[in-house]
């Protein structure tokens, strides 16, 4: 079965031909990241405008270099939440028209679905249930996943996204945005230990995360430097920086884990292309014994690939929209939970 699937949540216009939920057979990626840069940050209008300008090219160019035409795919994936309003809505319209336009039928994917099953394109071997770490731009979730389409939160940031940390402290040390591979790329360079940051005291919640205070330290690190007049090598903050959150990462994901029983860690979102986030995945894995699970660096960020690879276990669940269907900004994931057996 031939999946064509649109994503359009954020700064990314995408679409991809996925067969049977593992095979990619295209996968467009048109970024406008250049663009947005130059404000520091994603502005929601931009991208809205980007999007109309760009998804008619980038689903012509994802189904010519699958050889196939629309009469040629079996359904329409499409993210329809969660995500900035203006540009979902974008993505939603154009697939409810195709829909419509081929009478075929229209599958609605949750976008942290999507990066979860991003990993099924990577391991064809990979089947819940299993532990996922999310952690995106947005999103940093500790997420049992019981089925393709059953999901459990058994964790999540109290402030920031790990993404979100990751891009402010790239700011204040001066690095372009999104900052998350610059301090990759520095931490890459230089000690992991010039400087010690703190880690997060969340009461209650033995598995939810927070990053606003590691933040904060940093920020007033390089701050007061500043104000001393003092030289700061920003790729030892980058690198001290890298560590502590792949750390808390990797402590809180073991612990799930452990509380769990579970042998199957699987990683997902934007912050998975962390080398340091990935090598403390490892070690996790390996002192419970577990396997592990990480998306190719490709299949990391937004793409619309992993809304087919979901799009596929949806529409197997029976999960179909119409030409009702609207974009929602905000949505967990257990809203969209076939059927969440209660594991905690
Ligand atoms: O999943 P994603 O593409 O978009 C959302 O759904 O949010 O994640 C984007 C986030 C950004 O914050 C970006 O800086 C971060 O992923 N990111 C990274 C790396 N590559 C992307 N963070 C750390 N290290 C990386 N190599
Ligand atoms: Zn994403």
């Amino acid at each position: 079965m031939k999946i064509l699937a649109i994503e359009s949540s954020c700064d990314e216009t995408a679409a991809a031909v996925v067969e049977n939920g593992r095979t990619v057979l295209s996968n467009i990626v048109a970024s406008q990241i250049d663009e947005h840069r130059l404000y520091g940050g994603v502005v929601p209008e931009i991208a809205s405008r980007r999007h109309v300008e760009s998804i008619s090219g980038v689903v012509g160019e994802a189904l010519s270099a699958a050889g196939c035409t629309l009469y040629g795919i079996d359904a329409v994936a499409v993210t329809y939440a969660p995500g900035l309003i203006g540009a979902l809505l974008v993505g939603v319209s154009y697939a409810k028209g195709l829909s419509m336009y081929t009478g075929k039928p229209l599958v609605p994917v949750h976008h942290i679905a999507g990066h979860i099953a991003a990993n099924y394109i990577t391991h064809p071997e990979l089947e819940p249930p299993f532990l996922c770490l999310v952690v995106s731009g947005g999103h940093s979730h500790i997420v049992w996943v019981e089925s393709y389409t059953e999901y459990k939160v058994i964790g999540r940031t109290r402030d920031d996204a790990a993404g979100e940390c990751f891009d402010k402290v790239a700011r204040v040390l001066g690095y372009p945005y999104p900052g998350g591979k610059y301090i990759d790329e520095a931490a890459k360079k230089c000690s992991k230990t010039a400087f010690k940051f703190p880690h997060p005291k969340v009461s209650g919640g033995e598995f939810d995360l927070s990053f606003s205070g590691l933040k904060t330290a940093v920020i007033n690190l390089v701050h007061n430097s500043r104000q001393r007049g003092e030289e700061l090598s920003r790729e030892d903050v980058a690198a001290s920086f890298q560590k502590t959150v792949s750390d808390i990462l990797g402590e809180k994901t073991e612990a799930a884990a452990k509380s769990l029983g579970c042998k199957k860690i699987v990683v997902a979102g934007g912050v998975s292309a962390n080398s340091g986030v990935r090598a403390k995945m490892k070690k996790v894995s390996d002192s419970l014994g577990a396997e592990l699970f990480m998306p190719e660096l490709r299949y990391c960020g937004d793409n619309a690939a992993m809304i087919g690879a979901q799009g596929y276990y949806d529409f197997l669940a029976g999960r179909r929209a119409d030409e009702s269907l609207n974009a929602v900004a905000t949505l967990s994931l257990e809203d969209i939970s076939m059927k969440t057996e209660d594991r905690k």
